[in-house]
């Protein structure tokens, strides 16, 4: 039984009535001419997470990331000079993408077409029979896109000229930088498509209304008698970003099962000395569709990209902080995976079945509780986004 001073208070409708009360309009989860709208205002604007600095150990280590909502292939690489860089993945002579592998690592890269060599840092090094060109070698360079690092996380940013990251990350920088991610040497992935819109496929991490119908066995040890839905302790707000305290069930019951996986998990963060943080419970959504849970044992991050107003593609990662010393810590790393599988599996289905039922046209409008706020939240910074972009274009 938990004494006074920890029960559980739900965050309260004066909390979050900044964000308004009012049902939020369906379409702009379905419509393609608010996605239009969107990718413009919001992902072509905003910092985008891609990847993590552990991809990328040495100078020339490069990776390439296929960014749909831009229709473009970006090449990320680490310069001679270690700094990280992103390149459209486009020799400068006539087009060509320049690379076909996913990672690797390259000291410069060569068109396949006419032979068009790069440097790490992007410049033109050599071009067969230059001089007929009548150009600069200068004047040929890939095309940059602004990238930059924070927590270990790689971002990119498609504006022209945007704001510094630390400054779009509204103070949260500093407290990402305590997470293990940014000491992560490595990680586990899985990729997945899905038939939804990236809001409402995203807004299912981001409120735990659902969790006693949906992971009714897997979450079992989330809820609680005081608080049966496992609904968060706080929610922040940081200009379009949201932040959560998730709530820490006094008395879990958890299986011998996951109690072994995850206590093999939790043995392996002690001694790299990651458990406790002061962000052990903290859930980080940077604006648009990033999110990190501050939890050592399963460093969880998921990003969900736009593919069309109903299409998206989520990259789900666990992070770790240096190679398993043991089968046992192997263990518990692929128990976590398993796990983040099994529950995220539990969601998939839910999620489709709202965009089918969403892009029927039936509903006018969407309900939000207070307890469902970071979705509004959400949902007003897109939507301002939008507007602004409105008001600035005449679109
Ligand atoms: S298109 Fe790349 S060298 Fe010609
Ligand atoms: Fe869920």
């Amino acid at each position: 039984m938990a004494d006074a001073d920890q029960m559980f208070e739900r965050v309260k409708d004066a909390d979050v009535a900044f964000l308004g009360t009012e049902p939020i309009p369906a379409a702009p989860y379905y419509d393609p001419d608010y996605y239009e709208l969107e990718r413009k205002a919001v992902f072509m604007r905003s910092w985008i997470e891609i990847g993590h600095v552990c991809e990328l150990p040495e100078p020339g280590s490069f990776i390439r990331r296929e960014i749909e909502f831009a229709k473009a292939s970006l090449l990320i690489v680490r310069s001679k000079d270690g700094v990280i860089r992103a390149f459209h993945n486009v020799c400068t002579h006539r087009g060509t993408q320049l690379v076909e592998e996913a990672q690797g690592k390259r000291s410069k890269f060569s068109c396949p077409y006419h032979m068009w060599t790069f440097g790490t840092d992007g410049a033109l090094l050599s071009a067969p029979d230059f001089a007929s060109f009548g150009i600069d070698k200068k004047d040929c360079a890939l095309k940059q896109v602004t990238a930059d690092v924070c927590a270990g996380l790689i971002f990119i940013n498609f504006a022209p000229d945007p704001p510094p990251l630390r400054d779009w990350l509204q103070g949260l920088a500093e407290q990402l930088e305590t997470l293990p991610v940014a000491q992560a040497t490595t990680f586990s992935e899985y990729v997945y498509d899905i038939d939804a819109n990236w809001k409402l496929t995203y807004d299912n991490f981001q409120e735990n209304y659902h969790l006693r119908f949906i992971h009714s066995r897997s979450g079992e040890a989330a809820f609680s008698a005081e608080n049966p839905f496992a609904y968060p302790a706080a929610f922040g707000f940081h200009g379009p970003h949201r932040t959560q305290t998730l709530y820490s069930n006094p008395d879990p019951a958890v299986k011998p099962f996951a109690a072994l996986g995850f206590g093999r998990g939790a043995v392996a963060a002690a001694k790299r000395n990651l458990v406790s943080g002061a962000h052990g419970r903290s859930y980080f959504a940077l604006f648009p569709n990033f999110f990190i849970l501050g939890t050592a044992v399963q460093h969880f991050s998921h990003v969900v990209y736009p593919v069309s107003a109903s299409k998206s593609r989520g990259v789900i990662r666990l992070y770790w902080v240096g190679d398993d010393a043991s089968a046992s810590e192997r263990f518990g790393r692929e128990y976590a995976m398993a796990t983040a599988r099994d529950i995220h599996a539990e969601d998939r289905s839910v999620i489709a079945a709202g965009q089918r039922g969403l892009e029927s046209g039936a509903l006018t409008h969407i309900h939000f509780q207070t307890q469902e706020a970071l979705c509004r939240h959400l949902f007003v910074s897109v939507d301002k986004a939008v507007a602004d972009y409105r008001a600035e274009t005449g679109q």
